[in-house]
């Protein structure tokens, strides 16, 4: 590994370590906390290892147009800013990143914000944002020599680890909740030939099981306790600030699971302000479902010093978690970027999501927290109509397509969920029917549709 370039440093007790010294669990030995990569030569302003910001807007710009493999990726094309690999030769790539800001152009008229956007994780190689961060750890497993990977998973994670082992040419191990994950995820795990695990546990038990497994066998742990996964999931942070020309958005809203992502984030434009990149953060607030909300109650009850684990339930299966392994990452983000930490019903998550469909876009339930999210906020007056919001979409709608088509049937949502929402949700409603195969039966049922 290039320790030359990057260090691990705990966010606990500040120990400073070479990479390759860390334990199998990504802990401190010392305080038991969470590393994250540092990159020694930056702090000194005029140290040879700090990059030029003009020189890497340009540099950045012109991989579009390259013909090198590495410089499709919208991780490795901004490969100055995560110096982790011995070689970038090493890089194992799907050409994940590079994904769609979209406007959203109903939704900014309904809530009157004029700069509204979806920065859609969901279009990177395996549906979903953790492309980003698999690329880079796997990329380490794979240049330090390990034969096998592992992750616990609520789904999306496992099929991103079983894709990028698959291309590394390395062997995969899923620890999955049984019947809690939706059915493409476990497809894409089975696909991509991973040993997969259905435990009867939750995601948390699976992944303090694996904990115990990746101590006592040769196994690379790839949950995104591992500081690598975050240092290429940062880089949308990247992208997005490129595509403002590189004047970052007033408010950047997040789904809040285990809490590397909104981590991750925090740190992409922690360090581009760092490096005089950008003149500023955005505000970065995070979005838990209210069945599995341990990150929002700690914010409320002590401000994000303490956690207490909750007993997660959301049909958002992706972020029904209730030990969050990051939460201190992400408490930290939030509070330094003067975001907030809210949840939201089953009711405002499904309604949210059938709202970014009716846009052209869809998202899996777990992204549309950030769009409930964000109406929340809007109706507590927190979000100007002045202001640049961008919703961070984390998987793609095919993800779970049994929540979409109960949603559209009906079958979703219990009576008491939906009390007073009841009206909302049927005009959002387009289940599929059954009609006659005449040209005249399938005009009929354009009557009444017009608009
Ligand atoms: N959205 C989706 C679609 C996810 O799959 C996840 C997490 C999140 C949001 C939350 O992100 O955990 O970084 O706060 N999925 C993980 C998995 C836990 O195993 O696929 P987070």
């Amino acid at each position: 590994m290039n320790d030359n370039l990057h260090q691990l440093r705990c966010i606990g007790c500040g120990e400073r370590i070479p990479g390759a010294d860390a334990q199998p669990d990504f802990r401190c030995a010392h305080c038991g906390e969470l590393f994250e990569v540092e990159y020694p030569g930056w702090g000194q302003r005029r140290g040879n290892d700090r990059p030029n910001p003009g020189a890497l807007k340009w540099l950045w710009r012109e991989r579009r147009c390259s013909a090198e493999s590495i410089d499709h990726s919208g991780v490795w094309r901004f490969r100055e800013l995560l110096p982790i690999l011995d070689s970038f030769g090493n890089a194992v790539t799907l050409s994940e990143g590079n994904t769609p800001l979209y406007p959203l152009l109903r939704v900014s008229k309904a809530l009157g914000i004029d700069q509204l956007y979806a920065k859609h994780q969901g279009m990177n190689p395996t549906g979903s944002f953790k492309d980003t961060g698999m690329t880079a750890a796997m990329s380490v497993a794979k240049e330090r020599g390990f034969e096998w990977v592992a992750c616990a998973s609520t789904g999306n994670t496992s099929a991103s680890m079983a894709a990028y082992a698959a291309r590394a040419g390395l062997r995969s191990l899923v620890l999955i909740p049984e019947g809690k994950i939706a059915w493409g995820k476990l497809s894409q795990a089975m696909d991509y030939g991973a040993v997969t695990c259905q435990l009867k546990a939750d995601f948390d038990g699976c992944l303090s099981l694996l904990t115990q497994i990746v101590k006592e066998a040769p196994i690379y742990l790839l949950n995104s306790v591992n500081p690598y996964r975050l240092e290429g999931q940062k880089t949308p942070a990247f992208e997005i600030a490129e595509a403002f020309d590189w004047n970052v958005p007033d408010h950047l809203i997040v789904p809040g699971g285990n809490l590397g992502n909104s981590s991750a984030l925090g740190k992409g434009f922690r360090e581009l302000h760092e490096l005089g990149l950008v003149a500023r953060m955005p505000r970065i607030s995070v979005i838990q479902a209210a069945g599995a909300n341990p990150l929002v109650r700690s914010i409320a009850e002590n401000h994000g010093s303490s956690l207490e684990p909750v007993e997660a339930h959301t049909r958002a299966t992706a972020i029904r978690i209730g030990n969050p392994a990051s939460w201190r990452k992400a408490a930290r983000v939030i509070q330094e970027t003067g975001g907030w930490c809210l949840d939201v019903t089953e009711a405002e998550i499904a309604i949210a999501k059938a709202e970014i469909g009716a846009e052209g876009l869809g998202c899996e339930p777990a992204s549309a927290v950030t769009l409930a999210g964000l109406k929340k906020l809007c109706a507590q007056g927190k979000i100007s109509s002045s202001e640049t919001v961008v919703l961070v979409l984390t998987g793609h709608t095919l993800k779970d397509a049994d929540y979409t088509i109960d949603f559209h049937r009906g079958t979703l949502l219990k009576d008491e969920e939906k009390a007073g929402l009841e009206a909302t949700i049927e005009g959002l409603q387009r289940n599929a029917q059954v009609v006659e195969a005449t040209a005249a039966a399938v005009l009929a049922t354009l009557k009444g549709r017009a608009g």
